[in-house]
C-alpha cells in the first residue's frame, strides 16, 4: 500500500554542508570498521564510553562548547559545557568509588531526565561498572525483576521515586546501597540511605577513567519481548564505535547542530541516542525533563532552534492528531533533519511530515540488542514511505529463509537477519546465556522481526515473527492494515490482530482509537469498513473493526498486538510491566 506514495528525494546540493554520507553505494563498498575506530581516541587499545563521549572533548577544542542544554519541567534551563560534563562525571564517579562501587558491578539508575542522571550514568562508565537504567514509571515489581536478574550492587534514585525500592529492596539480597539525588527536592534521609549531594561535597573531581578495553562490560537494558520475563541484553565498550558512526552518518551530526532525542534513558534509544552517538560526535543536545506535548515539544524546538530531532512514531501520530497547522503556528525554521525509530513509521507519517516542517521524516531500524542502528534512511537518499531504509554501511542485513539462505527475490518474505561481529552487538542476555545463544543460527543473528527486501536493498518491515497475521494462507501485515486504518481521517491510532477463526484459520481484527470530536456510528463504520477493502482489498481487510478508548502500549510506545489479542481471547496477559496503564 506504501507504494502508492512517490519516492521522496531531497536535493541535498545546496545544502549548507554536504551530508557525511554522501555516495551510499560509494561508502557502503569501501566501510571499514577500523577507520571509524581510529577517528576515535583510543590510547593503546583502550576505549571508554565516558572518554570518548566527554573527556576527549573536554580537553580540546571543545572544552568550552555546550554539550547539555537542559529543560526542567517547568522550564528553566541548565547548561553544561564538556569542560562541565567532565568535572561532574569525574566527581560522580568518585562518588561513587566512595561507596563501594567497582568495576564490573551492576549499578541501576531510576531517575527522571535530571541532569544528575546524565553525571551519575557516566561517572558509574567511567569506573568501570555496568549501568543499567530503568524506565522511571516503572512500579516495585518490574524494578525487582530486573534487579534481581543482573543482581545489581546499587541503585541510584530521586526522593521522589524511592517508595518504589524501599518497597522491594528487603527482597534483594544484592542491592547493598540505594543513594538519593536528593538536591533538587527536599528530602529527609533514612539512615540506610546515602545522599547523593553529600557524596558529591566531598568527592574530588580528580579521577583517572578504569582501564577499560573493548569488550568490557558497559551498559545494560532490559527487553521485554512479546512474551517471557524481561531480558538483560548487555554490551561492551566497543559499542561506542557503532554509536559513533551512525551519529555521524545517519544523523548526520554537524558540528553547528543541536540535537534532540525525545527518547527516555530508561530505553536504548535513550541512552544510544540521547547520550553516546551526539556526545561522541562532540554535538549539543538538548534534554527535555517533561513528557509529551505537542505545543511544548514545538515550543522546545523553537526556543533551542533544533536542527536534528530522533522521535518515535507514536509521537508524530500525536502530532498528527494535534494537526500540521499547530506545528505551522511555530517556527520550526530551524530543523533539517528529522528520524523516528522503534515502530513502523506509517507512510501517511512521512508525507505528514512534509505538511508540518516542510521536511519528510526518515525512519530507521534496530533493537536493544543490536545497540546502535543497522537499517536506516540517509538524508542524500530518496525515501520511499514506509521502508525502513537501507543497512547501514558497516552491517550486512538480509532476509532469510528457515534453513538461513538469504532469499534474494525482491520483495520475498522471510525473517530479518544480521551477520554477527558488529561493534555494539550485545554480548548476552545477563543469566541467560542460552537464550542468548538462541538468537544466533547458521551464520545470522536473528532479529525476530520478518521482512522483505525490494530490488534496490530497500528493506519494508512486516511485522514481529510472531504477529504475522495467516488468513486462508495469505500472510496478512498487521502494519499494513494499521497503515491504511490510520490514514481514515477519523482514526487516531489502530492496532490489528490475528483472531483465530474455524476456516480461514485467522481473521483480521482491528482496535482502533478515534479522533476528538469524532464518535462511533455506523455511518463511521461503514465508511472505515469501505476504506479498508478499497484500500487492501477483501483478502487483507479486517473482518472485524472495533472502536476502543486507548490502545495497549508499551512503555516506549509500541501498541502491544499480542495484549489486544490476550484479551480478544479472553487469555492471560502474561508480563505487563511494561504497560503504559497498567
Ligand atoms: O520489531 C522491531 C521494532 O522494535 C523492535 C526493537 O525494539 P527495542 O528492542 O525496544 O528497540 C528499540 C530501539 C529501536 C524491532 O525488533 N522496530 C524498531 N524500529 C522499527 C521497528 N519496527 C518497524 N520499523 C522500525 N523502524
Amino acid at each position: 500500500m506504501a507504494t502508492d506514495y512517490a519516492e521522496i528525494a531531497k536535493d541535498v546540493s545546496a545544502l549548507k554542508a554536504p551530508p557525511n554520507l554522501a555516495d551510499y553505494a560509494d561508502l557502503r563498498s569501501s566501510w571499514n570498521w577500523d577507520e571509524i575506530w581510529a577517528e576515535l581516541d583510543t590510547p593503546d587499545g583502550l576505549v571508554n564510553q565516558g572518554h570518548e563521549c566527554i573527556d576527549r572533548h573536554a580537553t580540546g577544542a571543545r572544552a568550552n562548547k555546550l554539550a547539555m542544554i537542559w529543560q526542567s519541567q517547568d522550564l528553566a534551563v541548565e547548561e553544561y559545557t564538556f569542560a562541565d560534563l567532565k568535572r561532574e562525571t569525574d566527581r560522580a564517579a568518585n562518588a561513587l568509588r566512595s561507596v563501594g562501587i567497582e568495576k564490573g558491578d551492576r549499578v541501576f539508575f531510576l531517575s527522571d531526565r535530571i541532569p544528575e542522571l546524565y553525571f551519575a550514568f557516566f561517572g558509574a562508565l567511567k569506573l568501570g561498572a555496568l549501568a543499567a537504567p530503568l524506565f522511571s514509571a516503572f512500579g516495585p515489581e518490574p524494578i525487582a525483576e530486573r534487579v534481581g536478574r543482573a543482581d545489581g550492587k546499587a541503585m541510584v534514585t530521586t526522593p521522589k521515586l524511592l517508595s518504589k525500592v524501599d518497597a522491594i529492596r528487603d527482597d534483594l539480597p544484592s542491592l547493598e546501597t540505594v543513594i538519593i539525588m536528593d538536591g533538587r527536592e527536599e528530602h529527609e534521609l533514612a539512615d540506610r540511605d546515602i545522599s547523593w549531594s553529600a557524596l558529591i561535597a566531598d568527592a574530588s573531581d580528580d579521577f583517572e577513567i578504569e582501564k577499560t578495553g573493548s569488550e568490557d562490560w558497559s551498559v545494560m537494558h532490559f527487553t521485554s519481548g512479546t512474551t517471557g520475563l524481561p531480558k538483560g541484553a548487555a554490551h561492551v565498550h566497543n559499542t561506542v564505535v557503532s554509536h559513533y558512526a551512525t551519529g555521524k552518518y545517519v544523523m548526520d551530526f554537524q558540528e553547528e547542530d543541536i540535537y534532540w532525542c525525545t527518547a527516555d534513558p530508561g530505553w536504548v534509544t535513550g541512552t544510544s541516542y540521547g547520550m553516546f552517538a551526539p556526545w561522541s560526535n562532540g554535538v549539543t543536545q538538548v534534554i527535555d525533563e517533561g513528557g509529551f506535548g505537542a505545543r511544548r515539544w514545538y515550543e522546545t524546538i523553537t526556543r533551542f532552534k533544533v536542527t536534528v530531532w530522533y522521535t518515535a512514531p507514536t509521537a508524530i501520530r500525536l502530532l498528527m492528531r494535534s494537526g500540521a497547522d499547530t506545528a505551522r503556528e511555530h517556527d520550526l525554521s530551524s530543523l533539517r533533519y528529522v528520524m523516528s525509530v522503534g515502530e513502523p513509521l506509517n507512510p501517511e507519517g512521512v508525507v505528514w511530515g512534509l505538511d508540518a516542517f516542510d521536511l519528510p521524516i526518515h525512519d530507521n531500524w534496530w533493537q536493544t540488542e543490536t545497540g546502535a542502528i543497522m537499517i536506516a534512511n540517509y538524508p542524500s537518499m530518496p525515501i520511499r514511505p514506509g521502508s525502513m531504509g537501507r543497512p547501514f554501511p558497516g552491517i550486512h542485513a538480509a532476509i532469510i529463509d528457515d534453513e538461513g539462505n538469504e532469499m534474494t527475490e525482491p520483495m520475498a518474505e522471510g525473517q530479518l537477519a544480521v551477520r554477527p561481529g558488529w561493534p555494539s552487538m550485545f554480548r548476552t542476555y545477563w543469566n541467560d546465556q542460552e537464550r542468548y545463544d538462541s538468537r544466533f543460527q547458521m551464520g545470522w543473528y536473528l532479529t525476530g522481526d520478518k521482512a522483505k527486501r525490494d530490488a534496490d536493498g530497500y528493506f519494508w518491515f512486516v511485522g514481529r515473527d510472531d504477529d504475522v497475521i495467516n488468513t486462508a494462507g495469505h500472510l496478512v501485515s498487521p502494519f499494513e492494515v494499521e497503515s491504511a486504518l490510520i490514514e481514515h481521517e477519523a482514526v487516531a491510532e489502530a492496532g490489528v490482530i490475528g483472531k483465530p477463526d474455524d476456516l480461514a484459520m485467522e481473521v483480521v481484527k482491528a482496535f482502533v482509537t478515534l479522533n476528538e470530536g469524532r464518535e462511533e456510528t455506523r455511518e463511521l463504520m461503514r465508511d472505515l469498513n469501505r476504506h479498508c477493502r478499497e484500500r487492501l482489498g477483501p483478502a487483507v481487510a479486517p473482518r472485524e473493526i472495533q472502536v476502543i478508548e486507548i490502545l495497549p502500549k508499551t512503555r516506549s510506545g509500541k501498541i502491544m498486538r499480542r495484549l489486544l489479542k490476550a484479551r480478544e481471547l479472553g487469555l492471560p496477559e502474561g508480563d505487563t510491566s511494561t504497560l503504559e496503564d497498567d
